[in-house]
């Protein structure tokens, strides 16, 4: 079972989508380990982009994630970093499938929506910086019909 991080960033939580983009994780059979609102500060926003630092798009990015709150979560599931980051779409809206979430409510690569982590040591840095060991075990009912 693997788990990955997510981020509905700022515009997803102002454009009213936080149900419409979660309901796509939850269907899909991922199972929610941790999750909470959070008005980001820069110095977390650093931290989280810091692979991203001295790049032309640096200083928007920073200001884009702290300009409203988001929702950050963790999900698990089979593959789930690969199906998280397909679920999304690629990081050009304009360039992403029809069907993902970039793709059916984006258009800028500067307002697309979703973070998700891009690999295990990412997803396992990203879940500690944001929740530490806060993650929730717990027993879902309907695992045996969506993990074999
Ligand atoms: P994310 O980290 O947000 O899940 O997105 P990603 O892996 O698909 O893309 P990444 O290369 O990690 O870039 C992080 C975020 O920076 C913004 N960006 N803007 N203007 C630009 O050329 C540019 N490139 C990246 C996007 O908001 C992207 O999601
Ligand atoms: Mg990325």
């Amino acid at each position: 079972m693997e788990r990955t991080f997510i981020i509905l960033k700022p515009d997803a939580v102002q454009r009213g989508l936080i149900g419409e983009i979660l309901a796509r994780f939850e269907r899909r059979g991922l199972k929610f380990a941790a999750m909470k609102m959070v008005h980001v500060d820069e110095e977390l926003a650093r931290a989280h982009y810091a692979v991203h630092e001295g790049r032309p798009f640096f200083d928007g990015l920073i200001t884009y994630i702290t300009s409203s709150p988001v929702v950050a979560l963790v999900v698990e599931g089979t593959d789930a970093i690969a199906v998280v980051r397909k679920t999304v779409g690629a990081t050009k809206p304009a360039e992403a499938e029809p069907g993902t979430i970039r793709a059916d409510f984006g258009l800028e690569i500067g307002r697309n929506l979703v973070h998700a982590s891009d690999g295990p040591d990412t997803a396992a840095g990203e879940i500690a910086l944001w929740f530490g060991e806060d993650l929730i075990a717990w027993d879902r009912n309907v695992d045996a019909w969506i993990f074999e």
